[in-house]
């Protein structure tokens, strides 16, 4: 079985949990099925596995109206975003620090969750031994998948969906990892769906299953110049946190072994998870 077929054996029907089958997972199109008659269509190599809330009809909740916001910003952001100069030179600290809360090993199989326009997914899909990548807007993806060289883009998977209904099996990857997403899911509730499933992918600690996740800061000095909750242009909803709401929230979902502000705009996050959910 080659890396990429064993990702795509991963891959679970968002809404039922059912397994999905009739795609390759290397043609650029093809449908993804369930048993039971749902079909998820592939374009561009890329598996749309969003929810049914997000794929049309009436957003008749505050949950998904603001995700369907945030899907349709990011995907006429896709250029500014990788062009803001702030956040590439940020990068240069904040993959070291990442490594460490987060080590990778050949052998690893990594889930990671908003990977948006690719800004880490090099880095990672150069350590691990195949990687899944999750986001709900379509145009990032495409970006990000466009990115990798040949060689890296034959281990890592790119699907198009909701973190808060992940679409993957439960107790699979040796990594999860989020940076810079959870912070811009809309809801309680959304942001412990979410959370949730990401621990639910990840194996279990004694298995060496590691997780690690950024998030806006609330404090000082952010808390001086900026709100603690609002949007970003184009109708991007965010949130920060301080580090002891952060630990609350990941402490429901995985054991938190460790965390810092050395990033002072984003807290990181890391730990294991210890009971199965
Ligand atoms: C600030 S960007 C960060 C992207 C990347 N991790 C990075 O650090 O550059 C946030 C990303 O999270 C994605 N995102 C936000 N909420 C999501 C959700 N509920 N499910 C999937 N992706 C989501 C957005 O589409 C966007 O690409």
């Amino acid at each position: 079985m080659t890396i990429r077929e064993e990702l795509l054996s991963l891959l679970i029907c968002p809404e039922t949990g059912a397994a999905l089958s009739g795609w390759d997972g290397v043609s650029a199109q093809g449908t993804l099925k369930t048993d039971d008659g749902r079909s998820y269509p592939v374009t561009d190599g890329i598996p749309n596995l969003l929810p049914d809330a997000l794929r049309g009809g009436p957003a008749d909740d505050t949950e998904v109206a603001e995700k369907r916001s945030e899907m349709e910003a990011r995907d006429a952001q896709v250029k500014s975003y990788d062009q803001m100069l702030g956040l590439k030179l940020f990068t240069y600290y904040e993959v070291p620090l990442t490594l460490k809360a987060l080590p990778l090993e050949s052998s690893h199989l990594m889930l990671e969750g908003g990977c948006g326009t690719g800004r880490m997914t090099r880095t990672f899909a150069e350590r691990v031994r195949g990687l899944l990548c999750v986001d709900f807007s379509r145009e990032s993806l495409r970006v990000a998948k466009a990115k990798l060289p040949t060689a890296l883009a034959e281990k890592v998977l790119f699907i198009q969906a909701d973190l808060s209904r992940l679409p993957a099996r439960s107790e699979v990857f040796d990594r999860v990892g989020s940076f810079g997403v959870y912070e811009h899911i809309p809801t309680p509730e959304a942001r412990a769906g979410a959370l949730k499933h990401l621990a639910r992918a990840c194996k279990m600690g004694e298995q060496g299953g590691r997780l690690a996740l950024s998030a806006y800061r609330w404090g000082p000095p952010i808390s001086w110049m900026s709100q603690q909750e609002g949007h970003h242009p184009g109708g991007i909803y965010f949130i920060r946190f301080t580090q002891a709401e952060l630990k609350a929230q990941c402490g429901s979902h995985f054991t938190v072994q460790g965390a810092t502000e050395a990033l002072l705009y984003y807290h990181l996050i890391w730990g294991q998870k210890q009971h199965h959910g």
